[in-house]
């Protein structure tokens, strides 16, 4: 496979919206999403062209070694959130609202979203849940805040569903996901993400709302496409989700350096003098 050049910063850089969101899947443009947790990788992946950079609860996995999504709190989710945004000129950077900070109490939902904006000035906030968290959307979205929806498979309740496995695939958890999608977009979210539920699901759901749909594990016929940026840069190792495309193997890659460096320090072939001042 060729490898592309490192694409070069254009100017003017023309900021996406949530209405250029709109307007793609409006034109039938696919959207892209990745997600980002720090400053360094958002940099890359917005020069590179990704629209939205999701700041997510992922980061308790990925970042922080947990098994789940449930113990990362909302400083850590502000932490990770301040380094993206300081990187990007163009991507839209939405954040996950974490586990327990938006659940059952929708004051206490605004008062986490407007810490997030506030904080570390992020341009939206992501929720999972349907009509349970309707209340908890409203409020937010009353505040002027964008918020983007996320159905399916959602991994803050994961104790709930027991197992990690295809969501949807009976009727009745279907129809209430059909329901829930309008739900969101009637309360006036921006996107919602589908996380692994049958493509046939997803792809009536996406022609059924005027917002962008934007998949992981939901197949083509979405609006759009989101992974986490370890998965498909090949970093984390032990995740072989059907749905993972994996675009490079930086965990080899990674640690094939880092054993020549190892190498070239016991050997005091580095530094060099040319290394040396
Ligand atoms: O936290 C996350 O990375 C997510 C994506 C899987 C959509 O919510």
């Amino acid at each position: 496979m060729a490898i592309k050049s490192v694409p070069v910063e254009k100017k003017p850089v023309k900021r996406i919206t949530t209405h250029v969101l709109r307007k793609m899947k409006a034109e039938g443009e696919k959207i892209t999403m990745l997600t980002a947790y720090d400053y360094s990788m958002a940099r890359i992946l917005d020069a590179a062209g990704i629209e939205v950079l999701l700041v997510g609860d992922s980061a308790s996995n990925v970042m922080a070694g947990h098994e789940t999504t449930l113990p990362i709190t909302l400083d850590q989710m502000i932490y990770h959130a301040q380094g993206v945004i300081r990187a990007v000129k163009r991507a839209l950077v939405v954040v996950d609202l974490p586990f327990g900070s938006y659940q059952g109490d929708s004051h206490t939902a605004l008062r986490s979203a407007i810490r997030i904006m506030k904080e570390a000035e992020a341009h939206a906030v992501k929720l999972e849940g349907g009509r349970e968290i309707a209340e908890s959307i409203e409020r937010i979205l009353s505040a002027g805040i964008p918020v983007m929806g996320h159905l399916g498979l959602t991994p803050q309740s994961i104790y709930q569903f027991g197992t990690y496995q295809v969501r949807a695939r009976e009727e009745a958890e279907a129809q209430k996901l059909r329901e829930d999608a309008k739900l969101l977009e009637q309360l006036g979210c921006f996107a919602i993400v589908l996380e692994k539920i049958p493509a046939q699901l997803a792809r009536e759901v996406a022609s059924s709302v005027q917002i962008p749909i934007i998949g992981i594990g939901a197949g083509p016929h979405v609006d759009g496409q989101v992974l986490v940026t370890h998965d498909l840069l090949g970093i984390t190792r032990d995740f072989h989700p059907r749905f993972l495309r994996r675009y490079a193997n930086l965990y080899d890659t990674i640690t094939n350096a880092v054993m020549r460096y190892i190498e070239d320090v016991k050997s005091v072939d580095f530094p060099s003098e040319e290394e040396s001042y």
